[in-house]
């Protein structure tokens, strides 16, 4: 045989070998239907240099999806995933199959065994406590770290009043940040004032390297990765980031050392609490480790930051775009606050009901994170009636539930908030963006607070205008959905008040 004919010999025994330990997911694959994978997208697929090109393919796939009773089928190399963008499909895998799928292995070497990406025996015990951390009672108590930052924001902005366009995104993140460091961490950063502040810089940088470490299939092999030089930016960025951790926990460690009392999650009256001040407490109790905290301190930075500030940026954008929304938001906060500068409180959040369906309605068109992993670690049978074999990967894409028009009707493609208050769609719809079930997002709460605190101080204060009248919206994948211009607006002063 001679060495050509040998490597031909190998090469067909391997693909006979891989087509009969994939046949059931052949099976399926052929059965629910795929799209038609043009060659740009899998050039895009395979060397994934390209993150507005593999969202736009992504979001292909989940039209397909839409049009195809729900479902689709693709391989990503040699992975197998359903698409999902039914609604009862989706909800029941987020029910009962809570594991996240292979790709949260590569990314784990940045987020460490942080709760967001871990596996379940590891997430379990940790959610319990961040619920804890994140309940409405305990959120409610930040109101003034909330309005404070606001107030900051809108004073940052002023240089930027009748000027060319800038990424309100910057400015926002930088808030975002300030609020999780100081209710998670208990540190006043201030990166409000400084927006190069290392540790921002190193939340970001993590954040966009981990985003990049899910593109390029080969940092997915632990040898490579770690020879990469994306991989010792990643070191100097966790060593910013461990370095307050360590003081934030050190200053806890003192403070309940001091602290004759001992402070209780149920207190209603009580101060409001860290997730470091709980954790330091649990500590001995329930035998956390350094490394816990200091990974759950990382993921909530992560999971918080990035995905407030992509949302309420992307509000900004889209009423700088829709003038008629932006002044119907304003009517409302001039029936609420009339012209006075006032903080904004917790009473008020309840009554900003039109401010809140124009966030809902810009999270369903542009969820932050429009597409979210699960993994089958049995055989199951989906309510549509397909026969999923153990070891299936689910992507369910946020993106094409929140803009299916079997649930939202035939105008879902288009932003009108009104729908969120005028009945139009069923009671039974289920609103995806903070995804579902045991493991979807507990900071929902203390996010809206966030985000209405923030917009109604913003409003009240400025217009604003778009970049570019009429340019495209475009977007890149990461992490988080991000606009390609970085959610770039531009601002005019409020000079109008009383002539709403
Ligand atoms: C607009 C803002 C936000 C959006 C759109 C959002 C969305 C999401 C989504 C889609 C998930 C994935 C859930 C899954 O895999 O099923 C998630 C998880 C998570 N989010 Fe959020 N989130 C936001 C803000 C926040 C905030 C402010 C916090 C904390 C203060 C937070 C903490 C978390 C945590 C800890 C997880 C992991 C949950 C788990 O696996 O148990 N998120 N979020």
């Amino acid at each position: 045989m001679t060495p050509l004919s040998l490597i031909l010999f190998c090469v067909f025994v391997c693909l006979v070998l891989w087509l009969w330990c994939n046949r059931r997911f052949i099976s399926v694959y052929r059965k629910v239907g795929s799209k038609h994978i043009t060659k740009s997208e899998w050039y895009s697929f395979l060397f994934r240099s390209d993150r507005e090109e593999v969202l736009k393919s992504l979001h292909s796939i989940s039209d397909h999806a839409i049009t195809n009773g729900g479902l689709s089928a693709i391989w990503m190399l040699h992975r197998f995933y359903l698409i999902i963008a039914g609604a009862e499909d989706a909800e029941y895998v987020l029910k009962y199959h809570l594991e996240k799928d292979d790709l949260m292995w590569a990314l784990r070497f940045y987020t460490r065994t942080s709760s967001v990406f871990a596996t379940v025996p590891i997430w379990r015990p940790r959610r319990k406590i961040i619920s804890a951390l994140l309940s409405h009672r305990n959120v409610t108590k930040f109101e003034p770290v909330f309005a404070k930052n606001s107030k900051i924001l809108t004073e940052q902005l002023q240089p930027h009043v009748g000027k060319d366009a800038f990424s309100i995104w910057e400015h926002l993140n930088a808030l975002t940040l300030d609020i999780t460091c100081i209710t998670i961490l208990g540190i006043d950063l201030n990166s409000q004032m400084n927006l190069q502040d290392p540790l921002r810089t190193a939340v970001t940088g993590v954040m966009d390297l981990a985003g990049e470490i899910l593109m390029q299939f080969w940092y997915h092999v632990e040898f490579i990765m770690k020879r990469t030089k994306n991989y010792r930016k990643f070191l100097k960025y966790d060593q910013v980031i461990n370095d307050y951790v360590n003081v934030a926990m050190k200053k806890h460690a003192q403070i309940t050392k001091d602290d004759s009392k001992t402070l209780s999650i149920d207190n209603e009256e009580g101060e409001a609490f860290s997730l470091l001040h709980l954790l330091t407490e649990l500590k001995e109790q329930r035998g956390f480790d350094h490394t816990m905290i200091h990974d759950e301190s990382l993921g909530l930075l992560l999971a918080a930051s990035e995905t407030t500030a992509v949302s309420s940026s992307m509000v900004c954008v889209l009423l700088s775009r829709v003038p008629h929304v932006q002044h119907k938001v304003y009517q409302e906060l001039m029936e609420v606050f009339g012209e006075s500068d006032r903080d904004v409180t917790n009473e008020d959040l309840p009554r900003l009901r039109y401010l809140e369906a124009v966030i809902k309605e810009t999270q369903r068109l542009y969820p932050p994170g429009p597409y979210i992993t699960r993994k089958a670690l049995e055989d199951f049978v989906l309510p549509s009636g397909v026969e999923v074999p153990k070891g299936t990967n689910f992507l369910i894409s946020i993106y094409a539930l929140n803009r299916n028009p079997k649930y939202w009707g035939p105008d879902a493609d288009e932003f009108r908030p009104e729908r969120f208050l005028d009945g139009s769609f069923s009671e039974k719809t289920i609103h995806f963006a903070f995804s579902n079930g045991p493991r979807g997002c507990p900071g929902t709460v203390f996010a809206m607070m966030v985000m209405k605190t923030v917009l109604a101080t913003l409003l009240r204060q400025y217009r604003l205008l778009p970049a570019a009248p009429g340019a495209p919206l475009r977007f890149q994948l990461g992490l988080t959905s991000k606009a390609v211009d970085k959610f770039s607006v531009k601002i005019q002063l409020r000079v109008d008040r009383k002539s709403v």
